[in-house]
C-alpha cells in the first residue's frame, strides 16, 4: 500500500528546547516508519524577518544536526534546506495568483507580525501562508504534523488546493490536514511559572536542547514554586503542577505519584523534587546535545545530507511542478 505523505517545516530561528523536542521533533521521528516524510528546514521564511546572511549556514546547520539527534534518520526521510527546492518558489507564484490580498491581510500570525514590527511589513511576509501552501502541495502532502498555532495556515493550504483544482479542472492538490497522534496535545510548561515552554522569552524558564548539565540544574533550582501547602490536599498552584508535569515528562508518572502524596499531606520538600527533576533533565537532554554537538563537527556529513535530501525532494517537487504547469497552460514545446 502506498504511504500517505507528510510535510513539516522547522523554522530555523533560534534554538530548539524542550517544548519543540516533546511537541514537534520526537512527533517526527515516530512517523518517519510509517509514512513517507518530507523534513526541511524553512529557512526562505526565516528571511521575511532579515536575518544576518553570516548566520544562516550556522543556523541551518544546527536545526539539520538537532533533528538527527532528536531520532530523524536522514536515510528514512528526506530531510533538506527549503531554498534547495526551486520548484517550490514555482509553485509559489502560481498559488498567489490565487491569493487575495483581503485573505491574507485577515491571518493572525501576519496581524501579530504588523504590530511587532511596523517598519517591516513586507510582501514576503503577507505572503507566508501561501509559500507554506506550495511547500506542502508541491509534494501532495495530506498530512502536516503542525501545532495549534498553525491551524489557520493549514485552512488557507486546502483552499488553495481545491481553489487551484476548480480553477484548472483537475485534482492536482489533495487537502492537507494536521496531523496528531490522537493523543491530546502534550503541555511543555516553562520553569518561570509559564503555561508553555518557549523560545520567546527569557531563557530561565527554558530549556534548550544545547544547555549543559550544569545550566540545566541551575535554571531547575532557580524555577518558580509556590508556598507548601498547610492544609492536607490543597489544589496544587500552576508553578507545582508545571514542575510535575515537567518530571513526569521525562521520567514518567511513577517518579510523580511520591511528590504528589507529600504534597497531600504537606510534608513535600520542593529541594528534592527540584534536584530529582533536574538530574533527570540532565540525562534526558544530554545525549540528544551531544549528538547534535558532534554532527556539528563534521559539516561534510550535514552537507551531505543537505545534499542528497535536496535531490529526494526535487525529485518528487519536478512531478508536481509539471503537472500544475501543465495545467494552468504554460507548456509551450
Ligand atoms: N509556519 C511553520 C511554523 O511557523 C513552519 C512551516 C513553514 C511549515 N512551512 C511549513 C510547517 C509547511 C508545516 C508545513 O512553525
Amino acid at each position: 500500500m502506498k504511504k500517505e505523505i507528510v510535510v513539516s517545516g522547522i523554522r530555523s530561528t533560534g534554538s530548539l528546547h524542550l517544548g519543540n523536542y516533546l511537541g514537534a521533533m520526537r512527533n517526527y521521528a515516530r512517523m518517519q516508519d510509517d509514512f513517507t516524510c518530507f523534513f526541511f528546514v524553512a529557512d526562505y521564511h526565516s528571511l521575511t524577518t532579515h536575518p544576518d546572511p553570516k548566520d544562516l549556514r550556522a543556523s541551518v546547520y544546527r536545526v539539520i544536526a538537532e533533528n538527527i539527534a532528536s531520532g530523524l534518520d536522514p536515510e528514512k526521510v528526506t530531510l533538506y534546506a527549503q531554498s534547495d527546492v526551486p520548484e517550490t518558489t514555482e509553485l509559489y507564484l502560481l498559488l498567489n495568483t490565487l491569493a487575495y490580498k483581503g485573505e491574507l491581510e485577515k491571518v493572525p500570525t501576519f496581524k501579530d507580525k504588523v504590530r511587532s514590527q511596523p517598519d517591516n511589513v513586507n510582501a514576503a511576509l503577507l505572503t507566508y501562508p501561501v509559500l507554506m501552501a506550495a511547500d506542502i502541495l508541491i509534494h501532495k502532502a495530506t498530512q502536516v504534523p503542525v501545532g495549534k498555532d498553525q491551524e489557520q495556515h493549514l485552512e488557507m493550504a486546502r483552499n488553495f488546493a481545491h481553489r487551484f483544482n476548480s480553477r484548472y479542472n483537475e485534482t492536482i492538490f489533495p487537502e492537507p490536514y494536521a496531523f496528531n497522534f490522537g493523543e491530546a496535545l502534550i503541555k511543555v510548561p516553562g520553569l518561570d511559572g509559564s503555561a508553555k515552554m518557549s523560545k520567546s522569552e527569557n531563557g530561565a524558564g527554558t530549556i534548550y536542547l544545547t544547555d549543559e548539565d550544569e545550566v540545566i540544574r541551575k535554571k531547575i533550582m532557580k524555577a518558580k514554586t509556590d508556598s507548601s501547602p498547610t492544609e492536607a490536599h490543597t489544589p496544587l498552584p500552576e508553578s507545582i503542577a508545571n514542575l510535575f508535569q515537567l518530571l513526569q515528562l521525562v521520567s514518567g508518572a511513577e517518579a510523580v505519584a511520591p511528590y504528589q502524596t507529600a504534597w497531600n499531606e504537606t510534608t513535600i520538600r520542593f529541594g528534592d523534587l527540584k534536584k530529582e527533576l533536574a538530574e533527570a533533565m540532565v540525562q534526558f537532554v544530554k545525549p540528544i546535545r551531544e549528538k547534535a554537538l558532534d554532527l556539528q563537527q563534521s559539516p561534510e556529513a550535514i552537507q551531505q545530507i543537505l545534499r542528497t535530501g535536496a535531490e529526494k525532494a526535487r525529485a518528487s517537487a519536478a512531478q508536481t511542478l509539471e503537472e500544475a504547469r501543465r495545467a494552468v497552460g504554460i507548456r509551450y514545446y
